[in-house]
């Protein structure tokens, strides 16, 4: 049966199901450059309206796993454990736990995505490290898998091409939002990398996808289960992003909190749930001990030197983590003060996350330059005391109009209330492959 993309981007408009056969002939077009993208835009918006039912979101989630290769790491004798975040407000848990999980045993092959809407991406943070390349072909992929145990790319005319194209269009169309094409994107990139198994961290909150717990859950089930159907052991774990993970929000800023982490001198938060996930990752790859492996890992300087190593074989320049000062920085500094004396009782990770996208940290258009060395830290979060006129956070920025336009945004992220509220627990749910039939 022949399709049109017109015919199929009307009937999920309408509500109707997509045929199995339309779905791989939509992506298998879309990748090849025969649909062009204002039609898969109007096809990624009607999804977000009226979404997919399981059996299209396996069709949709293979055929973009299909429209590349998938990558086989038998050979290697150490477990394929990755992770994943759906993305946050200074979500950098990536950039400390890889190297941390490398330098305790486990292969991981990490493929990262740039920054989606209001959240950063690992691969932006890591392309502030100067010379850091995150565009591989597949031999190079494998070589630094292999010599190092871990590797950390995008996707690539060769693996998951298809969300190569839809992750930047959505990106720049309001189209993230939405649970199956979430999963989708995700899911097909994890599944590509010839996994053992699969740690998923869940945002939940204000500065999540999905904001409501409900529909984390929901995110959190479903891609539990199409790991479980293709045989990779998954967990998920539901945490909070209802205020920015750490102090540091934009990329070059990242690296520097993430190397701290590395010493041991990272923000409590950010330190946690490193740990947490590196717990459920050595789990997974059947390494015991794990808590206190990670722990020795960060007081020898293990975790810190596989990350130098791998800068150097992606091409980058190690010298920037043994000294952050030497990382890009932009040229003009604002701070945001308390207007009130009292506890702050919110710290809006989705205004901070706007904020620093409008700022540069993001992208607005898919043409966008990010500017590594725009960013926000925060000095004061949830649960914190203050008095009026102190310091709420720096920012660091490059274009006056711009700062102009989101200074008001970014102060309306505070709230400062008399009586003292808890910071958010960091994990709030967890959910593995032992619930599901495989
Ligand atoms: N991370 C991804 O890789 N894709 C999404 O859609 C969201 C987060």
């Amino acid at each position: 049966m022949a399709y049109t993309a017109v015919e199929l981007i009307e009937h999920k408009r309408d509500g109707g199901r997509l045929p199995s056969e339309g779905i791989e002939w939509l992506i298998g077009s879309y990748t090849e450059g025969s649909i062009p993208d204002y039609q898969m835009a109007a096809m990624a918006m009607a999804i977000v309206w009226r979404g997919l039912d399981a059996e299209e979101l396996a069709v949709w989630t293979k055929a973009m796993l299909e429209s590349g290769d998938v990558l086989d790491f038998s050979d290697l004798k150490k477990p394929k454990i990755d992770k994943h975040s759906t993305g946050g407000v200074g979500d950098k848990i990536s950039l400390p736990l890889a190297p941390l999980a490398a330098a305790c045993g486990l292969a991981v092959p990490m493929i990262s995505g740039r920054s989606l809407a209001h959240t950063g991406g690992t691969l932006d943070k890591l392309e502030s490290i100067p010379g850091f390349t995150t565009e591989l072909d597949q031999s190079r992929f494998r070589q630094i898998l292999t010599d190092h145990g871990l590797v950390l790319a995008g996707a690539s005319p060769s693996i998951v091409p298809a969300d190569r194209r839809l992750y930047a269009l959505r990106d720049a169309t309001g189209t993230v939002p939405s649970l199956p094409l979430i999963a989708s994107s995700i899911m097909s990139k994890k599944l590509s990398e010839g996994l053992d198994g699969l740690v998923l961290d869940v945002k939940t909150g204000s500065g999540a996808s999905m904001a409501r717990i409900d529909d984390s859950l929901d995110l959190a089930t479903k891609m539990v289960q199409i790991g479980t159907d293709y045989g990779v052991k998954t967990v998920a774990v539901i945490t909070s992003m209802e205020q920015p993970l750490g102090a540091a929000v934009g990329n070059a800023n990242e690296i520097e909190e993430s190397v701290a982490v590395l010493r041991g001198d990272g923000p409590a938060d950010v330190t946690e749930l490193t740990l947490a996930l590196g717990e459920l990752m050595l789990d997974l790859g059947g390494i015991g001990d794990a808590r206190s492996r990670l722990e020795d890992a960060i007081a020898s300087g293990a975790g810190l030197e596989k990350l130098k190593e791998v800068a150097r074989a992606h091409g980058g320049d190690p010298a920037v983590l043994d000294d952050p000062s030497l990382l890009p920085v932009a040229p003009l500094t604002a701070t945001i003060e308390a207007d009130d004396d009292g506890y702050v009782t919110t710290c809006d990770a989705l205004t901070i996350g706007l904020a620093a996208t409008h700022l540069g940290a993001g992208r607005e258009q898919q043409s966008d330059v990010i500017d590594p060395g725009v960013g926000i830290i925060l000095e004061k979060k949830i649960g914190d005391l203050v008095n009026r006129g102190d310091r709420l956070a720096i920012v660091r920025y490059a274009d006056e109009e711009r700062w102009q336009s989101q200074k008001d945004r970014l102060g309306s992220a505070w709230t400062i209330g008399p009586n003292r509220v808890a910071p958010p627990d960091l994990i709030l749910e967890r959910i593995d492959s032992s619930n599901f039939e495989h």
